[in-house]
């Protein structure tokens, strides 16, 4: 039996069960020894209690922090007042001994810091269950939120031959050789000769591929990892993270912020309902206000503003920025949080950017300065969701491709969707660590993912 599931049912009183897991504490005597058993299951712990006149003495001493055993034994009422089930130990089996003198997770807590070089045994402690736990369950909740909105969930390419943000921050995927590899006459690399006949990258962003998806099945969504090469050493930026991106026909901004307003109060509601315990356990050890800031979305409608009020609310606000503020900049997490925490409290939805920092796709307004972008703002995290009405028009979208000077000739295909049965449409992102990181109340979003990938760091 999992331990969540032999804690669940009082009707386990009495019965002889077999569980296995990790030993997380040993305490007692040489009569008698209590083992705190986790299997990762829940947070909680199992109490097994070994007579110890009833087994090998070697055998006990194997039992340690970190040993993983197996244990049959019967479920009684425990006398103590930390549970109310334990078990006593009948048979016991180590599969696996962990010395003391060097397993690296001993009783004391340890710092985030220290448990980021330990990435393969985090996975073992309290805080890193829980956060995988509830990780788990928002994935499972954004597949069940758009499954249950006629959404179909398409498989967009990892390797792709085109910059989706047109930002230039991409990884290379070849099979030249360092080296040596082939060059054309004037020096550079010839990628004719490269595994794919061209230059490839790891996608940026499934949002091209995406669209062609919603401009045949009305409405789909990606759930993919995600590349970006940016130098930014920050605790909200990660060189490999997970997307989540919506594209919807026939859906102008408006319904693509109230889509985004609605997924985003859900998801907070589904970690609300089935992570209940993992989030009182990060409550208590990190942040104090981690459910009032939950109930926070929930309750709020979200302000929309235009990124030109949002400039004139930042300029009027008296307060000192590290980033000066005039129309025409892009807005800095310490310019989203001040419009979120400080002035409207409320979450906040940005609209109708300058072109000149927004991606080549996005709608075109008449005024011929702004585009239909909108970003998602959130408390302690600033941007969690961007996303845009799309330029559907032809000539348009083409003008500004030959504007930015970007690579006509890879994003053919995405033209094209514009003379064939073009349509309105829109679609957002939503960065999934963001969310992970901002429902469990973590700093840093190297404590949301399992093995972060950042610059200068690929280990595990
Ligand atoms: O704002 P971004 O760059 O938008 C896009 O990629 C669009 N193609 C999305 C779309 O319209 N379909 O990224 C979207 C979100 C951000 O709001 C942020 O939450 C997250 O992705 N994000 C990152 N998360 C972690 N590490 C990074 N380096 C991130 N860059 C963006
Ligand atoms: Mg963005």
């Amino acid at each position: 039996m999992r331990i969540k599931e032999i804690l669940q049912s009082s009707a386990a009183i009495g019965k002889n069960v077999e569980t296995k897991g990790w030993v997380r504490t040993k305490r007692g005597n040489k009569n008698i020894v209590f083992v705190s058993l986790n299997d990762g299951s829940t947070i909680n712990n199992i109490q097994v209690v070994i007579d110890a006149s009833r087994f090998p003495e070697e055998m006990i001493k194997q039992i340690t922090t970190g040993a993983c055993i197996s244990v049959k034994g019967n479920l009684v009422q425990s006398p103590g007042k930390e549970q109310s089930i334990e078990m006593q130990a009948e048979d016991v089996i180590v599969y696996g001994s962990a010395n003391p003198e060097t397993y690296p997770l001993q009783k004391k807590g340890h710092s985030l810091e220290f448990l980021r070089e330990i990435a393969h045994l985090r996975p073992r402690t309290n805080t890193f269950g829980a956060i995988l736990r509830i990780r788990h369950a928002l994935s499972f909740a954004i597949h069940k939120y758009f499954n249950d909105k006629g959404f179909y969930y398409l498989h967009t390419p990892i390797i792709t031959g085109s910059d989706c943000e047109g930002a230039g921050e991409m990884f290379r995927v070849t099979t030249l050789s360092a080296t040596d590899p082939p060059l054309l006459n004037d020096g550079t690399v010839n990628f004719s000769e490269d595994f794919f006949g061209k230059e490839t990258k790891l996608t940026v962003s499934g949002q091209l591929e995406g669209e062609l998806g919603a401009l045949a099945l009305s409405r789909i969504y990606t759930f993919g990892p995600t590349f970006r090469a940016e130098n930014s050493n920050t605790p909200r930026h990660l060189a490999e993270f997970w997307m989540i991106e919506p594209e919807m026909a026939f859906f102008d901004i408006n319904n693509n912020m109230d889509l985004a307003e609605d997924f985003l109060k859900y998801l907070i509601r589904y970690a609300l309902d089935n992570c209940r315990e993992d989030l009182e356990f990060l409550r208590k050890m990190y942040d104090e206000e981690l459910l009032m800031r939950l109930a926070f979305i929930m309750e709020n409608n979200f302000a929309r503003i235009t990124y030109t009020q949002a400039i004139d609310v930042l300029q009027h606000s008296g307060e000192k920025f590290e980033f000066p503020v005039e129309w025409g900049v892009d807005l800095q997490t310490e310019h989203e949080r001040y419009l979120v925490e400080k002035h409207y409290k409320k979450p906040v939805i940005v609209t109708d950017y300058p072109k000149t920092i927004k991606a080549f796709y996005m709608k075109q307004n008449d005024d011929n300065k702004t585009v239909r972008a909108m970003d998602v703002l959130f408390p302690k995290i600033g941007e969690i969701i961007g996303g845009s009405q799309r330029e559907e028009d032809y000539k348009k979208l083409k003008k500004r491709i030959l504007e930015l000077e970007l690579p006509e000739k890879d994003l053919w295909w995405y033209l094209e969707t514009r003379l064939f049965g073009s349509a309105p449409h829109s679609g957002f992102g939503l960065g999934f660590e963001r969310l992970v990181l901002f429902v469990t109340g973590m700093s840093n979003i190297r404590d949301v993912i399992p093995f972060p990938r950042s610059p200068k760091n690929a280990e595990f």
